[in-house]
């Protein structure tokens, strides 16, 4: 398995984030990660599925949507219309997270399922033949810039030895201390706020972040 990386430009200066996009998406990064929220399952409210239109024409990587958002379904016709490819939702804002997997796939498009860090790993479990990504949040979503929660890394272990070929992302608090542990956990998607924001260029962060993922089979 090799890490893959999916960028988020939630920490990015909204009045920036053509130029930011596009230097993303000039950094041959493997997906561009859009954190929707609505105010009501997270207390921030980020953007909707017109600025992930207008930016879809910037580039050639895949997009996905990590909609932290109650009634996910009620959102994912806007999302893929705006060109994303997968679309990830909370296990907690749904009871029914195997039928929603079923309605992403009949709309061709990948399904993705998240957890929050009080959320035990279990309920992925029954997912593991139906969902192409798990999101284990090693941070408590709404905000970026926090510090990675140890414990989350638990629930990547558990779900690797489960799955061995999952697409298992993790999201909150990456950077170059932080990846190493993660990646030896077994996740091998990685969503980067804040520090690659803050890195001289896209390109020179995401070197970092390879660099601090020592070779896995
Ligand atoms: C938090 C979001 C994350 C966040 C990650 O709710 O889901 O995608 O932007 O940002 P950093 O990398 O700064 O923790
Ligand atoms: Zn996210």
């Amino acid at each position: 398995m090799k890490p893959m990386f999916a960028p988020s430009i939630l920490s990015c200066d909204p009045s920036q984030f053509r130029p930011a996009v596009k230097e993303i998406l000039e950094s041959s990064v493997d997906w561009l990660h859009f954190d929707v929220m609505d105010g009501q399952f997270v207390p921030p409210i980020t953007f909707g599925a017109d600025l992930v239109k207008s930016l879809r024409t910037l580039g050639d990587a895949q997009f996905e949507a990590h909609l932290m958002t109650e009634t996910p379904d009620a959102h994912f016709d806007a999302f893929i219309a705006a060109g994303c490819t997968r679309v990830i939702f909370h296990a907690e804002a749904t009871h029914h997270a195997h039928r929603l997997c079923q309605a992403l796939h009949e709309r061709d498009v990948q399904a993705g399922v998240a957890i929050n860090p009080a959320t035990p790993v279990d309920c992925l479990l029954p997912l593991v033949g139906t969902m192409d990504l798990a999101l284990i949040m090693t941070v408590n979503p709404g905000w970026g810039g926090q510090r990675l929660i140890e414990e989350c890394l638990q629930k990547v272990r558990v779900l690797r030895e489960t799955a061995p070929a999952l697409d298992i992302e993790v999201d909150g608090g990456i950077d170059p201390t932080t990846i190493g542990r993660a990646w030896e956990a077994g996740a091998n998607v990685f969503v980067t706020g804040s520090y690659l924001m803050r890195a001289p260029s896209v390109a020179a962060g995401l070197d970092e972040l390879r660099a601090a993922c020592s070779s896995r089979s």
